[in-house]
């Protein structure tokens, strides 16, 4: 079958012949044959056997004809090479044995080494390459979504131990950010090397944050990585994650090419607001996806309305899959958008 470049070029915001779609969380739990994998073992487990790792993350391309493939990997995954231990703890998320909360704890932090402590991740992407007949997506978490697993520990609703560093101790934080930020270069770079199409940076909860304190605390670090990643001839997309909002005005100067929005501003002013700048990928609420079939294409409808206005625009959701999401429900969204597109682009 021929290579499907569409996710390229509507990333690049290039004439395209229809719009092009994937979902975050697209390789994951709703899927019958996922769970039935996860049974035997664990999403570490799984990481480290390239062969199943890429197996998985070609399913739903199969299954939902999406044009976009996301590596099977989780954000966590590269601080093992800084000598951070943690777990993915079923119906919680990571876990981390000894959070970081003092200067210590950021100092003993090791550079990242891709090449000796990650190459089964690199050699997954090896596999996809030759496999793939659509784009790989990698991908790697923002230094403050990371940063705040490490200092609370596990997931969190107030993040109150990372907001008390970033405020009160600031020289530490900006410590953190740089080794963070350091090691997402890297492992970025890697992932192009080994045959990585496109990268996106999630920073699923800076929303938590204030626009004046993400543009003080977390913004010259995503500056520094689009930056220093700009040689790479693939498409950057930053996910600043959900209630991000407040933040779009803050992003005009960054070298990424698309933002990814949740689904609480639209795509026309999500463009607005990054001054129209980048392509757009976004941005269904994926619990719209537990309403009947025609909601769920009206509110495609509307999202790929606004989306086929300006070059530039992908089809997803505001957010990640979650496991109740019907996979039957998932193909004919797939297929409408694909459709609906083709015929509102010729119009
Ligand atoms: O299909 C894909 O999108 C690719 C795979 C992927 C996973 N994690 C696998 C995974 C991706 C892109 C991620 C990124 C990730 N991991 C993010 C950013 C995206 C987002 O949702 O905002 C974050 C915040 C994490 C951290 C993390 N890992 C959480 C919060 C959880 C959920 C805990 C739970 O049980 O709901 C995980 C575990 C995880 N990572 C799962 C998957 C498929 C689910 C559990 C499993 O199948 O083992």
């Amino acid at each position: 079958m021929a290579y499907n470049d569409l996710f390229i070029r509507a990333c690049k915001r290039q004439e395209v012949e229809r719009i092009p779609v994937w979902y975050m969380r697209q390789a994951g739990r709703y899927d019958p044959d996922y769970r039935k994998i996860k049974e035997k073992y664990s999403l570490l487990e799984i990481c480290r056997q390239p062969e199943l790792a890429a197996e998985i993350t070609m399913m739903p391309v199969r299954k939902l004809g999406v044009d976009a493939a996301i590596l099977y990997s989780d954000i966590m995954n590269p601080v093992a090479s800084l000598g951070v231990e943690f777990d993915i703890v079923k119906n919680i998320g990571p876990v981390i044995e000894h959070p970081l909360r003092t200067a210590a704890d950021i100092d003993r932090l090791k550079p990242i080494d891709v090449e000796s402590d990650l190459s089964h991740i690199l050699e997954t992407i090896s596999i996809l390459d030759r496999e793939l007949d659509v784009p790989l997506i990698t991908f790697a978490g923002a230094p403050f979504t990371i940063a705040s697993y490490l200092i609370e520990g596990r997931p969190s609703k107030s993040y109150i131990r990372t907001k008390s560093m970033m405020y009160g101790e600031p020289e530490l934080w900006f410590k953190l950010m740089d080794k963070l930020g350091d090691m997402v270069i890297a492992y970025l770079r890697a992932h192009v090397k080994s045959g990585g199409k496109a990268f996106q940076l999630f920073d699923s909860w800076v929303g938590t944050l204030a626009p004046k304190d993400f543009e003080k605390y977390v913004l010259p670090t995503i500056t520094r990585i689009f930056a220093e990643l700009h040689d790479l001839d693939v498409p950057k997309i930053y996910f600043p994650g959900v209630s991000s909002g407040e933040l779009l005005g803050s992003l005009i100067h960054i070298e990424a090419d698309c933002i990814g929005l949740d689904w609480r501003v639209s795509i026309q002013e999500g463009r607005r607001r990054t001054a129209d700048r980048y392509t757009m990928q976004g941005n269904l609420d994926p619990y719209v996806l537990t309403a009947p079939m025609e909601i769920i294409k009206q509110q495609a409808k509307e999202i790929i309305d606004e989306g086929i206005e300006s070059p530039g625009f992908i089809f997803n959701l505001g957010h990640g899959l979650f496991p109740e999401a019907s996979i039957d429900k998932l193909k004919e969204l797939t297929e409408f958008v694909h459709s609906y597109s083709e015929e509102a682009i010729v119009r």
